[in-house]
């Protein structure tokens, strides 16, 4: 069987003159079609920046090693142009920080219908309509009179819904959906999982689905793969990972309290020996995530 996605031994390390951060190591990773994986871990562990080399969009000074397969096609190493090209074959990014994915200059509403009609070729008018059925399915209330309002004049988490819009709006192969629910209330949530849920039903799309949440990650996913300082330690069927972690990291994390393991914050700080020394961008560690302090 041919992947979907098909990552092999990449490497990505930022090097800079002071220190080289290795971000992710050696990690091999497959998504089949309309298969969820979860790729939980903790802070600084490496899952956005895992995420982001996917679209080729890992920032300087980072190097990318290894390779890439996205529907049969490499990666790793192309141009801008030759990435635009693979995005538009089929990959979209719900992006951890929402301002990375809207343009601040278009009204909300005009940048969701061109995803709509450039993409999926809609009309004018079908794309309207289509995009303000996919306000209201990611929670967003009244969305005919906030259809040509711009970015700044909603939330944060309005903003991030609206990435997940535009996100699913491409029905895309494979979606990549980076901490998309952490920022939003309970119900919101269970609609955007549905919602992605419905699309893979109809479409068949891949989900890589980052999260700090495990009970989310329980949800959502048939597989899971656990982050531990830019490595996959671990990486199975998602019930299987619940009931038995093979790895330390992932039963430090899991069997401190697996019946209250809702979510990360509820479960006990982990040994010291699971902390890493190596200095993350935002100085946490894995004993202390913060998982709010992620979205804008
Ligand atoms: N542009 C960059 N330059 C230098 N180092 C970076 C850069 N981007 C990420 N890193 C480093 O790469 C490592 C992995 O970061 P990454 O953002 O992937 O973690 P994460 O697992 O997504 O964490 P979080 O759960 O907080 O979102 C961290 O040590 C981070 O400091
Ligand atoms: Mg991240």
């Amino acid at each position: 069987m041919s992947y979907l996605l098909e990552i092999s031994d990449l490497n990505v390390t930022f090097e800079t003159r002071f220190r080289t951060v290795p971000a992710v190591r050696n990690v091999s990773l497959a998504v089949g079609q309309g298969e969820s994986v979860a790729l939980v871990g903790a802070s600084g562990s490496g899952k956005t920046v895992l995420g982001r080399s996917v679209l080729g969009l890992v920032d300087e000074p980072g190097v990318v090693r290894g390779s890439i397969l996205f529907d049969g096609r490499q990666v790793v190493g192309r141009t801008e142009e030759e990435l635009r090209e693979i995005r538009g074959v089929g990959v979209a990014m719900v992006f951890q920080d929402a301002l990375d994915g809207l343009n601040p200059v278009y009204s909300v509403g005009s940048q969701l219908s061109e995803v709509l009609t450039v993409r999926l070729g809609h009309s004018r008018a079908e794309a309207k309509e289509r995009a303000i059925e996919l306000m209201r399915q990611v929670g967003i209330r009244e969305p005919e009179s906030r259809f040509n309002n711009f970015p700044h004049q909603f939330s944060g988490g309005m903003r991030q819904r609206i990435c997940i819009a535009l996100a699913v709006g491409m029905r895309p192969k494979l979606l990549i959906a980076d901490e998309p629910t952490t920022a939003l209330d309970v119900t919101v949530q269970a609609g955007i999982l549905r919602l992605i849920k419905t699309l893979q039903r109809e479409t068949g799309m891949g989900l890589i689905f980052i999260t700090h949440d495990l009970a989310v990650a329980r949800e959502v996913s048939e597989r899971m793969a656990v982050m531990y300082n830019g490595q996959i330690v671990e990486e199975g069927a998602t019930e299987e990972i619940f009931s038995r972690p093979q790895h330390p990291y992932t039963r430090a994390l899991l069997l401190a309290h697996p019946a209250r393991a809702k979510s990360w914050r509820d479960l006990e700080p982990i040994p010291d020996e699971f902390v890493t020394d190596e200095p993350s961008s935002d100085n946490q560690t894995v004993s202390a995530p913060a998982p709010t302090a992620s979205i804008g």
